[in-house]
């Protein structure tokens, strides 16, 4: 049978005759064999082989770079960086267009943030005029304290006082933003780390000398805010994972009723000022546990005004990371800038970001990409269909085929859309001179979005964050989301030489994302989740269940380690990789196997972060060579023996 008409061959046609307008083709062999290290043998160690001569350079290390992920994020930042530093020099800003407007303000921002003339008054300015009365800043040593004042006046800033307040997609539906109350984090405090305490405490202590305390007693109330701020981590368990509790949400009203001396209702009234709301309606997931410790740590502490007003004080530009980075190496102090405007202007710097990757035209060459990848989606899909109408884990049970079948056919894509440049939304503040008063000007003005969006304002597509270049599949929702990071990377935005490379690179890089977080809608979570993302328990028959399990067991086998924590991401890397082949084999025709495996492996060179805590995905190394061992076809494109490490007998298979 002939193969239907490839769409895949078209999105490369298509993709080629925009991207050559663009940048010269280039030899994307000549590029893979550099990275490679011909002297391992593929058969033995394949990521060792792909990668043995991946490197990263000083300037991309600096930028987070450790493996082939984090270095096309370090490049994208080293792009802006450059375009904000030499266009900062020149008069280019001063065009009137709504875009060169936006522009300028990150030339603006970032700049105000290398020069670091910062200064906390602004910050503690901002909290007085709040309505919030602290102690320390009249000289008072006791009297009364408004701490609930004090805490919301920190959130309208975007900062987090007691709790973090978040607004976040509802966990069960699509379309609906909430508030989310949770512990807060404590990054700068850091958790029994006691070199990161001491400079912590170092850095409160400046940050009280500069309100004009004298030496001694800023050392010892600085201690005393450490102090509080451990008794606060102490509420919470100590392997707590810093996620979002999957809780019930409930009624402020009732949520107050059980927390009294939070005054919740009046928090929630100072920083909601100007928006229509009622508190009986108004939905919450809360973090209870901490929530009632939090309640009876205040009541202890009210004894003692001046560390809570004072800790809550410097919240602040601790927020704004004010000071941080005073003695860091220009490459950090950078790093932190970019940051900045990841963090308040993430709209306007993804627009730059396309504008530098994809040239002038980048608004059409952007939305053809954008369809093209819809066009690659559709095709796994229907790959995968074919596979699930034929797998024999549904073998005479209709029933459960089906609902296999309707829920992949639910699984939407979204991919991130381009913001508006006429300004980074409604009212985008014009920025001034003043550093401090800008980012406090920004911050407030996201913060107010957010709350909007609570109340009805319609979110615009998914997070537009231009610096992340990882996709994922939410359960709860039967959908992957595409950050725009990922659309700037070669993944997409590369056009070799010849057609043939350039569409076994797709394949392998882009393809086989999304088969990824295509196939983790089946994995051993996912089989509990419905079309609508609704848990189902029971849906599927037993029969299914029972065969799906004794496959998947196979993932579990003595190749992985830490199997029982990685077992659904190894589902989703080898079967995925298998839906990703089958349908660059099937829909195209295509042959180029060698290309596809390597620029597969190429995505993984480097090494994972050492991260604290657990990892769900095993190492880099660990991951691609398992992958490939579990493809038939790996080891007849490298002929490899039936004896070779890459050709093991026992090959894990699902679908
Ligand atoms: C391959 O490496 C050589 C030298 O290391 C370099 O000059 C060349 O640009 C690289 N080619 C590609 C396509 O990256
Ligand atoms: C590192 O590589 C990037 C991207 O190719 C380049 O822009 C940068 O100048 C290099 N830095 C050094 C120190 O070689
Ligand atoms: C840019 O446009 C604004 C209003 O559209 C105007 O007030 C301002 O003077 C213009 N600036 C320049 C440099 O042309
Ligand atoms: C508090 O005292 C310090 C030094 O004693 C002084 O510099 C500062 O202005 C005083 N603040 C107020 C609000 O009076
Ligand atoms: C899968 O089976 C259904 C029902 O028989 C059919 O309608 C559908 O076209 C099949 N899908 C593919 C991709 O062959
Ligand atoms: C397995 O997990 C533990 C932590 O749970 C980690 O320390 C170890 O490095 C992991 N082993 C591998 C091979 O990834």
């Amino acid at each position: 049978m002939k193969p239907p008409l490839s769409s895949i061959t078209r999105l490369v046609v298509i993709l080629g005759v925009m991207l050559l307008k663009l940048a010269a083709a280039q030899d994307c062999q000549q590029q893979l064999d550099n990275d490679t290290d011909a002297e391992v043998k593929p058969c033995e160690n394949f990521h060792q082989y792909a990668c043995g001569n991946w490197y990263s350079n000083t300037s991309q290390r600096i930028l987070g770079a450790h493996d082939m992920r984090s270095k096309w994020v370090a490049n994208l930042k080293l792009q802006l960086i450059r375009y904000l530093e030499e266009s900062s020099s020149t008069d280019s800003f001063s065009a009137n267009t709504s875009v060169t407007t936006s522009t300028a303000q990150l030339g603006t921002l970032y700049r105000c943030c290398l020069l670091s003339g910062q200064s906390i008054r602004t910050y503690t300015d901002a909290l007085s005029r709040s309505g919030a009365n602290f102690p320390l800043l009249a000289n008072h040593t006791g009297g009364s304290f408004d701490w609930v004042l004090a805490n919301a006046a920190l959130r309208t800033y975007g900062a987090q006082g007691l709790w973090r307040l978040l607004v976040k997609d509802n966990w069960q539906s699509a379309d609906q933003r909430i508030f989310y109350m949770l512990p807060p984090k404590f990054d700068l405090l850091g958790r029994d780390d006691e070199l990161n305490e001491f400079l912590y405490q170092r850095y409160l202590k400046i940050l009280l000398l500069e309100l004009g305390l004298r030496v001694r007693r800023a050392a010892l109330l600085a201690e005393k805010l450490v102090a509080f701020e451990k008794s606060l981590q102490k509420l919470l368990p100590n392997d707590a994972e810093q996620t979002l509790v999957l809780r019930k949400p409930q009624s402020l009203k009732d949520l107050e009723s059980q927390l009294p001396r939070l005054e919740l209702k009046r928090y929630f009234e100072t920083i909601l000022e100007g928006i229509d709301w009622d508190s009986k309606t108004l939905l919450l997931v809360a973090d209870l546990d901490y929530l009632q410790g939090l309640q009876r740590l205040l009541a202890e502490h009210t004894s003692d005004p001046m560390v809570l007003s004072t800790w809550l004080l410097l919240q602040l530009p601790a927020y704004f990371e004010l000071r941080l980075h005073d003695d860091d190496k220009l490459g950090n102090q950078r790093n932190h800038c970019l940051e900045q405007l990841r963090k308040l202007m993430p709209g306007q710097l993804g627009r730059l970001q396309m504008q530098l990757v994809l040239g002038e035209s980048y608004q059409d060459v952007y939305d053809t990409a954008i369809q093209q990848i819809a066009v690659l989606f559709r095709d796994l899909k229907q790959q995968f269909e074919l596979v699930l109408n034929e797998t024999e884990v549904f073998n005479e049970d209709l029933v459960t085929r089906n609902l296999a079948r309707d829920k992949l056919r639910a699984m939407r894509l979204l991919t991130p859309r381009l913001q508006d440049p006429i300004n980074g939304g409604p009212g985008t503040p014009q920025l001034g001179g003043n550093c401090d008063a800008n980012l406090l000007q920004l911050s407030l003005s996201q913060a107010k979005l957010e709350y909007r969006q609570v109340f009805g304002e319609p979110v615009t597509s998914v997070p537009a964050d231009p610096l992340s270049v990882n996709a994922y599949y939410r359960l709860k929702l039967n959908r992957i989301e595409l950050p725009l990071g990922l659309m700037a990377t070669p993944l997409i935005q590369q056009q070799c030489s010849k057609e043939a490379d350039t569409r076994a690179k797709l394949s392998a890089g882009l393809g086989y994302i999304l088969a990824h977080e295509m196939v983790h809608a089946f994995d051993l979570d996912g089989l509990n989740y419905d079309a609508t993302g609704q848990l189902a328990n029971g849906q599927w028959s037993a029969r299914a269940i029972i065969r799906f399990g004794l496959r998947a067991g196979c993932y579990l086998g003595v190749r992985y380690s830490n199997a029982t924590l990685t077992v659904n991401e190894n589902i989703a890397d080898t079967e995925g990789l298998r839906l990703a082949l089958d349908t660059y084999r099937h829909r195209s025709g295509a042959t180029n196997l060698r290309t596809f495996f390597v620029a597969f492996a190429q995505n993984w060179c480097g090494t994972v972060a050492s991260t604290s805590g657990l990892s769900q995905h095993a190492g880099h190394a660990e991951r691609v060579n398992n992958v490939v061992g579990n493809m038939p076809e790996f080891g007849d494109t490298f002929e490899c023996k039936a004896t070779s490490q890459m050709n093991p007998v026992n090959k894990c298979h699902i679908w």
